[in-house]
């Protein structure tokens, strides 16, 4: 059995992929422990979750810096306090620059098919209404390793989702979530079991080992 995943989780919101690892870890489908949750904002409702959790919280507000570096770097000191293997980005809507150390640690996940729809600007229901303005027939979500760039960095997996033709934002953005709740689950296991390896900007996922 893989050794268990030590997860920092930072977000901003609901915290509603938080929640979906949260679940996966206690139905013993993902061999983690969600050490720490940071969040950019004091009404975030994942802070809530956590708590309920008895998971330790840390407060980093945005609107108490002027610039992401000393944020990021407010950020990172909570995260050394703890047993940190993985960074996790979970709706987390600042800028982080990725400490070195976690360079290759730090994962995000992002609504769309990177590099469509992503990048500065393209959050939450922004990128589901840019999605249905340009027509698409699939869309879906990304997991990729974050480098110091906005949605950005090798990219794990993806998973594909229909456009209808009577959606709205909302009917979207829930049935790429239900593929959002089996992505990010999945890519954490595969960091667990030792099997990504990045070779420039892809990542080689290697096969499950026999034991
Ligand atoms: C998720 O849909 C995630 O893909 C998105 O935020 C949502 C989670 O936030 N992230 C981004 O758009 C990052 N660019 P929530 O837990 O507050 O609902």
């Amino acid at each position: 059995m893989p050794k268990a995943v030590n997860l920092a989780v930072l977000l901003s919101g609901s915290g509603r992929s938080l929640q979906n690892l949260l679940d996966r870890i206690a139905a013993g489908r993902l061999d983690a422990q969600v050490r720490l949750v940071v969040s950019s904002r004091g009404d975030a409702y994942g802070l809530e979750r956590a708590r309920a959790a008895g998971i330790p919280t840390a407060l980093v507000e945005s609107r108490r810096f002027r610039n992401f570096l000393k944020m990021s770097d407010a950020v990172t000191l909570e995260i050394e306090r703890q047993p940190v293997d993985l960074i996790v980005l979970a709706g987390f809507m600042c800028f982080y620059r990725i400490p070195d150390p976690f360079l290759g640690r730090t994962m995000n996940i992002h609504p769309a098919l990177i590099p469509a729809f992503s990048g500065k600007g393209f959050y939450g229901h922004f990128v589901h209404e840019a999605v249905l303005r340009a027509g698409c027939k699939v869309t879906g979500c990304t997991v990729h390793f974050v480098d110091n760039e906005y949605d950005h960095g090798p990219i794990i997996l993806q998973r594909t989702a229909p456009v209808l033709d009577d959606d709205t934002p909302d009917t979207l953005a829930a049935r790429v979530f239900e593929q959002e709740c089996e992505a990010y689950p999945e890519a954490i296991q595969l960091f667990a079991e030792d099997r990504l390896r990045i070779e420039g900007s892809r990542v080689r996922v290697l096969p499950k080992r026999t034991p």
